[in-house]
């Protein structure tokens, strides 16, 4: 490996977690390189923007940034002389690449999410031609083969994406054209990125995948539930949780998880997007409404506590009043502790956006506002009967105020925590909380 002189490496992120997770693995990738990351971008000699297609005005947002973006590169050349590479990488780069190149051709480099592994390589060519590089092609080869394995500490919780892509083809949704076809990891390699991390410190770990679930090693034929099991027995790990999940992948034995494996936090993303069996149906979820209540009476038939939260769509080509009322009843019925929510945006190429009866922009935004009240609500009730109990937070980094850690509920709540000391972060401490807020809560360090 060639030292060279510290390059600085700015990453924008839009999007999901695997998002978040793709854009550590490109700075990972580009650490042997020389790039340092940094948080201003005016600093920066490499900016890469990581961008996500699942909802409208992705491309605009896209177009208005690199705007911003290519002002900043001709004044850096003005004023320093320093040539500032651009790239677009993530599923908008996927889906259009070739406009990016077109109306943007101060870009470097365009990539899909299949990619990134080939940086390195990709970025050397585009100093080289002096001309925009595009490479969005699905590889033959997963990507998984190509990239270090996880390395170092990235606080005390990481991710780790033992799946991605996804087959299910919901109509409305875009994952499956630009993400492809779901591929699992091999559970060893998983079994080794997690005891790197372990190393590194890191004390809990999100197991991530487009449709986690669906995680089996075609090799060993391990499913989720295995991949569990094996991190949980590792005596530094304290913590375990995955995300996001489909209703149909929730196996029995991932289910009996849920009441054998301790570490695996009580708290699950289990997206319904919608109450009501018609939209269901339209939106080719193929599960009813009756099978996801069912899927979480198990889940807490096994395992009381469980908090849920989940994503919702509304305003669904064809969603009547009685099909908003219906999701607005599922919402009342399973109670969740936190959720996010979406007016459906056409997405050009999916099913659902060539479908006749779409709904008046208006309505959707009244429904939206309707649910997301609700779901507030059942948010601070969650948050506020913490107040008095005694609850395990793991301290993630330190506060700005001295004194104070923030860390994590088993619920996913943001805690603050007083009365610890920043060389405690990564352990569990028990927390009397005291103050609940819409998205917090606060507590004291039991002695
Ligand atoms: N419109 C609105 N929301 C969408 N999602 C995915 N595609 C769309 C779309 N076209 C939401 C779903 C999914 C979450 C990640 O994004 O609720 O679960
Ligand atoms: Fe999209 Fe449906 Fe796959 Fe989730 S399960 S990524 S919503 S197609």
């Amino acid at each position: 490996m060639t030292s060279l002189n510290k390059q600085k490496l700015f990453i924008k992120t839009w999007g999901c977690q695997m998002n978040v997770y793709d854009s550590a693995r490109m700075a990972d990738v580009l650490a042997p390189l020389g790039y340092e990351q940094t948080d201003d971008q005016r600093q920066a000699d490499l900016i890469i923007l990581n961008t996500c297609h699942i909802r409208e005005k992705a491309s605009e947002k896209l177009f208005s940034e690199l705007g911003r973006l290519h002002d900043v590169q001709v004044d850096r050349v003005k004023e320093e002389g320093v040539n500032v590479m651009i790239a677009v990488g993530g599923c908008v780069a996927q889906a259009v690449g070739e406009e990016i190149a077109r109306r943007a051709p101060y870009v470097g480099l365009i990539f899909g999410p299949q990619t990134y592994h080939q940086l390195p390589e990709m970025l050397a060519r585009a100093a080289r031609e002096g001309k925009v590089v595009l490479n969005t092609d699905f590889p033959v080869e997963p990507k998984f083969d190509f990239l270090p394995s996880a390395q170092g500490q990235r606080g005390s919780s990481a991710f780790l994406s033992v799946q991605e892509g996804c087959d299910r083809f919901c109509s409305y949704c875009v994952v499956p054209y630009t993400r492809g076809a779901e591929y699992s990891r091999p559970m060893a390699d998983i079994v080794n990125d997690a005891r790197e991390l372990l190393r590194g410190g890191v004390k809990e770990i999100t197991l991530l995948g487009q449709n986690v679930n669906a995680y089996h090693d075609e090799g060993s034929g391990k499913k989720l539930a295995d991949v569990i099991e094996a991190l949980a027995s590792m005596p530094e790990l304290l913590r375990l949780r995955y995300t996001t999940s489909h209703p149909l992948d929730m196996d029995e034995a991932l289910i009996a998880a849920h009441r054998d494996v301790e570490k695996l936090m009580p708290f699950l993303h289990l997206p319904v997007q919608s109450g009501s069996d018609a939209i269901l149906d339209a939106m080719n979820r193929k599960h009813t409404v009756g099978d996801y209540r069912h899927v979480v009476e198990l889940l807490r038939s096994v395992q009381p506590k469980l908090a849920l939260s989940s994503d919702f769509i509304v305003g669904f080509p064809g969603e009547t009043d009685k099909d908003f009322e219906a999701t607005m009843q599922i919402v009342r019925d399973i109670t969740y502790v936190q959720a996010f929510s979406f007016i459906y945006s056409r997405r050009p190429g999916t099913p659902a956006a060539a479908m006749k009866n779409q709904i008046d922009e208006k309505v959707k935004k009244e429904r939206l506002a309707e649910l997301q009240k609700l779901l507030r609500d059942q948010q601070i009730a969650f948050n506020n009967q913490a107040v008095g109990q005694v609850m395990s937070v793991l301290l993630e980094t330190p506060h700005p105020e001295k004194g104070h850690i923030f860390g994590r509920s088993p619920y996913m709540q943001a805690v603050r925590v007083k009365g610890c000391d920043p060389s405690q972060v990564g352990q569990e401490v028990q927390v009397q909380i005291t103050c609940a807020f819409a998205n917090s809560l606060a507590g004291d360090a039991v002695k």
